[in-house]
């Protein structure tokens, strides 16, 4: 989605901001925009449809002096992706230009009072609102002997912000304070960055980690001035806040593809590593029969805890759907997933004793965060204690505003993700979930601990198993590819624990490929979705050993005898030979079977997008972190 880079230091802005965005083109975008203020107080503002490479060539050509600028990367939303609604958005004078991230939604009555005035919009975004508003503000500051500088700057941006709902991210400059840069969040991210003689501003920390790993992640709501003198924040009171800023880890912020075609892939073949790391972190030697799993959650956290619901979105959603399965049948724990924009507005009666589980790889989905805000909210009205907010965030972004918001954060630990398909968070999202149904089984008694220690130790084994089946799946995939070339429509079907890896093989698939794909629970084929199905549909049908076995195999043959082309992601052996083409899976315990299967889908749908020649890691529509509703 839209992306922030903004700077104020000792050297030329234009290429910095430049290289900033580039780290955060796997988010998203169709246009993109700088705006510098040079020594004299010209902005330069320049913007162009499409790749940063158009932007670059642009700013070669016409330069854009200047040691304070900001930089925007912005996925439509009001108004086409033309160059004319790409950001900086100047004030009608010039004198002022805002990059802003989220959506300004009362922007149409701002605009209305503004044109009244005489304001001309050139754009058809909501952002534009803003210059002009500060720009009035303004010259009726001016007007009234206020000296331009940065603090002016500042406090009228201050005073506008109230006038503005929604969720927005935002960085402003100003002609008359030409090393000043002001910038401001309320509820879209938002991190100050620490350089060396300069300082920084970035939606998310990738953009930041070429310059510094000193950071200041800014809470909600606050503003702040960025000089060459350092960083002024204030909290929606206009109090000044003082904060130690934290230290970026890992070389992980940088985005790097490490020799393979696509961030995506590299991502695919990083799990096995993942797996790794996890099993090492929470299944250590010398765990207990009361605790078999070690979790950063103390014991007084489990208590009491009658059912789970769980809020996310998309392949985040799919996870806590595998993750329900394991609460539920392998811990005996109620529990509900639900779609967080779905719970926004249709919670359901609150029930005591719960815990709110809310699943987002960024951390950053307005979605999520806003149902999980709203849920903490109408808890603590009820008064009863038993009713009390009691969340839980697994994320894989332990700097997000997920993490600030949450008592107990669960971080995936996978490294961040450039491929706008997740897939190696997904993984992760998976184990924590293994981790939190070993733990909640432990705690409640619902499983032995022979039971619990045999899914610990399958677990175990998973880092080795993975790395065969990666790499065997990259060959088979790749040869199966060219067989969808002219495919529109592919059924996923799946039961049990592995319905939501039949979701989640047909989310892949739409989201890169571009083709129709849906997941059905493998029984639910015959009440409609078959009406689909002939020779140009193939269905790709989940099938291991466990509860369903012969039930999905069964459903696999009805859509075999309507001469459906039938993909097996299943062992090998006889009863797996009906499947026209397999991709074949180890046989395991059917409780870590979508550790397995989803290896195919997300390698399936990769190779069928590559060998179409698409933008795998940017694939169209599409943004990282849906940071609006
Ligand atoms: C996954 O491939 C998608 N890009 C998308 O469905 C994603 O999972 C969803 O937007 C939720 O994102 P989150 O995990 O960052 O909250």
């Amino acid at each position: 989605m839209c992306g922030i880079v903004a700077l104020v230091g000792s050297r030329e802005a234009a290429f910095q901001l430049l290289d900033g965005l580039r780290q955060l083109e796997y988010r998203g975008y169709d246009s993109a925009g700088i705006a510098t203020v040079d020594a004299s107080g010209r902005i330069t503002c320049l913007k162009t449809e499409g790749k940063l490479i158009n932007l670059t060539a642009r700013v070669d050509e016409q330069g854009a002096p200047g040691r304070c600028g900001i930089g925007h990367t912005r996925w439509a939303t009001h108004g086409k992706p033309e160059e004319r609604n790409a950001h900086p958005h100047c004030s009608v004078d010039g004198a002022v230009a805002v990059v802003q991230n989220g959506i300004i939604e009362n922007y149409r009555n701002l605009r209305e009072t503004l044109q009244a005035n005489g304001a001309v919009f050139l754009s058809e975004t909501d952002t534009e609102v803003i210059p002009h508003l500060i720009s009035a503000e303004l010259s009726r500051w001016l007007a009234s002997g206020e000296t331009a500088s940065g603090t002016l700057l500042l406090q009228v941006v201050q005073t506008v912000l109230p006038q503005l709902q929604g969720a927005y991210a935002l960085a402003v400059i100003w002609k008359q304070a030409p090393g000043a840069l002001v910038v401001a969040r309320k509820i879209a991210p938002l991190l100050i960055g620490l350089g060396e003689g300069e300082f920084l501003c970035a939606s998310d920390t990738p953009a930041l980690a070429s310059f510094t790993r000193t950071i200041l992640p800014m809470e909600d709501g606050e503003v702040a001035l960025l000089s060459p003198l350092g960083v002024e924040l204030y909290n929606t009171q206009g109090e000044r806040q003082q904060r130690m800023p934290t230290l970026l880890t890992g070389a992980d912020h940088v985005a790097d593809k490490r020799g393979f075609r696509h961030f995506m892939l590299k991502e695919i073949h990083e799990q096995p590593e993942i797996a790794e790391l996890w099993v090492t972190r929470h299944l250590p030697q010398g765990l207990t029969a009361q605790m078999p799993v070690a979790l950063p959650l103390e014991t007084s956290f489990y208590r009491d805890i009658e059912r789970v619901e769980i809020l996310a979105c998309g392949t985040s959603r799919h996870a806590a759907l595998v993750g329900a399965y394991l609460l539920e049948q392998f811990a005996g724990l109620p529990t509900t997933v639900y779609y967080a924009s779905e719970f926004r507005y249709a919670p359901p009666p609150l029930a005591p004793n719960t815990l709110t589980i809310g699943v987002t790889q960024s951390g950053e989905t307005a979605d999520t965060l806003a149902a999980l805000t709203m849920e903490a909210k109408r808890r603590r009205a009820h008064g009863d204690p038993a009713y009390a907010p009691r969340q839980l965030g697994v994320t894989n972004r332990p700097e997000s505003s997920l993490s600030r918001q949450m008592p107990h954060i669960l971080d995936i630990g996978a490294g961040i993700e450039i491929g706008v398909a997740a897939t190696k968070t997904f993984l992760g999202q998976l184990l924590t979930f293994y981790g939190l149904a070993m733990a909640f089984a432990a705690k409640r008694s619902s499983r032995s601990a022979d039971e619990i220690s045999a899914l610990a130790d399958e677990l175990r084994k998973l880092p080795e198993q993975l790395r065969a089946l990666v790499n065997l799946h990259d060959q088979r995939c790749a040869g199966l590819a060219h067989r969808f070339a002219a495919i529109q429509d592919v059924i996923f079907l799946g039961r049990g624990i592995n319905y939501p890896i039949a979701l989640e093989g047909a989310l892949k698939l739409k989201e890169i490929s571009y083709i129709h794909a849906e997941g059905y629970p493998a029984g639910e084929m015959k009440h409609g979705p078959i009406a689909l199905l002939d020779a140009h549909v193939p269905v790709v049908s989940i099938a291991v050993p466990g509860m369903v076995f012969e039930k999905v195999l069964s459903n696999a043959q009805e859509a075999k005898a309507r001469d459906a082309q039938l993909i097996g992601v299943a062992p090998e052996g006889p009863d797996t030979a009906l499947f026209d083409e397999l991709l074949p899976v180890p046989e395991m315990s059917e409780w870590i079977s979508p550790l397995f299967t989803v290896i195919p889908m997300q390698l399936l749908s990769y190779h069928i997008a590559a060998h179409r020649g698409l933008d795998v890691d940017q694939p169209r529509n599409l943004a990282k972190s849906v940071t609006v509703e």
